[in-house]
């Protein structure tokens, strides 16, 4: 389905159909072990909420990448084909991506995200300041389905440079990581690169602070997903009922969030379909995967990848990793 609205251009919407997506959000509940995608995390206030973790002092993957990247940008643009073809994956406001424009002198943007008015609005954004830049949007969850072949094969002779910053990469499992990243390597030329930000291992104080902050941002905004699913579901949590937990997992090297059971109690989660829940009983809500350096660049390699450059701060807390076809 191609959706045209005014400028700039918004394409294709390749989502499950919504009986589906409620139906896998069901199942996840009903599991022995609970689990809710953290995709369900962003509805309005959970963008508001995140908007906030990204400024807590405790969490430092936002400033440190910022850091990292406005201290080697110029060096880093150096390594990118000229007039590229820049696709900015899940780009919320683009704010990211319009620091980086005029180093790299896109030839044009692709912004994708899920949340298409979102996406709308913050693309034509950038279109009203920089109105000779062609800027297109893609509607998708491009975390299932990346399908931009078409896209980018209206301009040949501008190679893609796929932008993942936030170390969002972190949020998959390593498999799927690998299955995303052959995605984006299905979709490089010779010449297209991939700009990736990763979160690094470093002591779990800093770790699990940063996913569980003192002023109970990060609570709130686990806790919301119960109000995101209330919606989708029809069912009736009750967040109060739940307590917010992150944990680092040393042996999986990640942060796991879990909402725990507070009493023994039950949820309607559909229309006849109950889940039981008894005190200290958890649904998993977020896995965030933290790697050495080493690490990083054997999985850009399993899925094809050569890392040519990395960059971090110098605490050597996160990554930002250049990569090539391998
Ligand atoms: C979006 N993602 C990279 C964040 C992270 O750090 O894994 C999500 C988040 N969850 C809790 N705090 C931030």
């Amino acid at each position: 389905m191609s959706l045209a609205l005014d400028l700039p251009r918004l394409e294709t919407t390749l989502r499950l159909p919504a009986q589906d997506e409620r139906q896998q959000l069901l199942q996840g509940l009903l599991q022995p072990a609970a689990r809710i995608d953290s995709k369900y995390f962003y509805d309005d206030r959970g963008c508001e909420l995140f908007t906030d973790i990204c400024r807590l002092d405790e969490y430092y993957p936002t400033r440190t990448e910022a850091q990292i990247f406005s201290e080697n940008r110029e060096a880093i643009a150096a390594h990118l084909p000229s007039n590229p073809q820049w696709i900015d994956l899940g780009c919320g406001d683009c704010s990211k991506t319009l620091k980086w424009l005029s180093a790299v002198d896109p030839a044009r943007v692709i912004g994708v995200d899920i949340a298409g008015e979102f996406l709308h609005n913050s693309l034509s954004a950038v279109a009203r300041r920089h109105p000779q830049l062609e800027c297109v949007g893609v509607v998708s969850d491009f975390t299932q389905h990346l399908e931009l072949q078409e896209l980018l094969a209206e301009r040949p002779g501008n190679p893609p440079v796929f932008f993942y910053p936030g170390s969002s990469i972190g949020n998959f499992e390593p498999r799927a990581a690998m299955r995303f990243l052959k995605r984006i390597r299905a979709h490089c030329s010779a010449h297209g690169r991939l700009l990736i930000g990763a979160d690094l291992l470093k002591p779990r104080e800093i770790l699990e602070a940063a996913y569980a902050d003192a002023s109970g941002v990060t609570a709130a905004f686990n806790l919301n997903i119960l109000n995101v699913v209330n919606r989708e579901l029809d069912a009736d949590f009750q967040p109060e009922l739940f307590r917010h937990c992150a944990r680092f997992d040393e042996a999986h090297r990640r942060i796991e969030m879990r909402l725990v059971a507070r009493e023994r109690h039950s949820v309607r989660l559909a229309r006849h379909t109950r889940r039981h829940f008894d005190a200290g009983e958890h649904i998993l809500t977020e896995y965030s995967h933290k790697y050495s350096l080493e690490e990083f660049s054997a999985l850009l390699a399993a899925s094809g990848l050569r890392c040519s450059h990395y960059w971090t701060d110098p605490q050597a807390w996160f990554g930002v990793f250049l990569a090539e076809p391998a």
